[in-house]
Order: C-alpha cells, then sequence, then structure tokens
C-alpha cells in the first residue's frame, strides 16, 4: 500500500439547528471494520505523538474538536494532512509511518482502528520502517 491509498474521506453531516450530528459506519465510511477507538487529548502545545508505522493496522482519524497536522510517509513520499473538522477524516492505511503535530488548544484526535491494541503490530524504528517498507514484492 502506499500514500495513495490514504485519503481524506467526507462523513455524513445531518445539519440541525439544535445540533449537527456525523456518523460513521464500520465497512461503509471507513473501508475495514472498528475494532477500537482510542483519542489523543491534553495535548500540550509543541507536543507530537505517534511517530511509527503499524503492519496490518487501518485507522480513520478524526479532529474531533480543533485541529492538527497528520504527517504520512510511505518509504517514497511525505505529505502533510491539516485536520480541522469533525466530519472529515483521515484514513491510513497499514505500513505507512506517521506521526501527529501542529495541535490546536484544546485538540482532541478521535482514532477508529482496525483491530485491538497489539505492541507486535508497530514498527518504532524508521530505519527499520524503510527496510519494510522498500522491500521488493515476493
Ligand atoms: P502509542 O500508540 O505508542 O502512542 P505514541 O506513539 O503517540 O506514544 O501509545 C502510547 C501508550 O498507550 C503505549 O504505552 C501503549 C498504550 N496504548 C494502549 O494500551 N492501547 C491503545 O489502544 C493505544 C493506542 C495505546
Amino acid at each position: 500500500m502506499s500514500l495513495q491509498d490514504c485519503r481524506i474521506i467526507e462523513l455524513p453531516k445531518i445539519h440541525d439547528p439544535r445540533g449537527n450530528l456525523t456518523f460513521i459506519e464500520g465497512g461503509h465510511h471507513v473501508p475495514f471494520d472498528i475494532r477500537r477507538v482510542y483519542y489523543l487529548y491534553d495535548v500540550p502545545g509543541g507536543a507530537d505523538r505517534g511517530a511509527h508505522a503499524h503492519k496490518n493496522l487501518h485507522q480513520f482519524i478524526v479532529a474531533m474538536s480543533g485541529s492538527f497536522d497528520v504527517m504520512l510517509d510511505d518509504g517514497r513520499d511525505k505529505y502533510r494532512f491539516h485536520l480541522n473538522r469533525s466530519y472529515f477524516g483521515l484514513y491510513v492505511c497499514p505500513m505507512m509511518w506517521r506521526y501527529l503535530d501542529n495541535f490546536s488548544s484544546g485538540a482532541v484526535c478521535l482514532v477508529l482502528a482496525s483491530s485491538m491494541y497489539d505492541q507486535l503490530d508497530y514498527i518504532r524504528d524508521y530505519d527499520k520502517f524503510l527496510e519494510a517498507a522498500l522491500k521488493p514484492a515476493t
């Protein structure tokens, strides 16, 4: 998979004078079944998170509140996405080096994930990531 498989997805938005509503259905609005939800909050100014890749995990990242950047790198190309709306999310396919930074004050980063937490799915060393990402397919 490459950076071109990652994309911003616009979510349904039900406008209502009482407040808007957005929903996400696994396998429909995001291209995987949702097995886990986690969120980042109370991020101090200047902090960055998540400098790693996942071997098999699919993720979908939404700025529920505030804004932040997600930097994606497939070993060949890099792209910085800015997330600042709760009805847009970023689909991140497996084998993408990624980190999050530029958090606004009060930002909340919601992540939907395709499997339970598994530390063996992580690649935390950038050189090892490059080796795996650029390995010719057999
Ligand atoms: P991690 O994914 O390593 O985040 P970062 O790369 O931004 O530091 O998670 C930080 C810690 O939280 C780590 O000790 C593992 C734990 N964690 C869980 O126990 N379950 C989860 O679903 C996640 C995402 C993290």
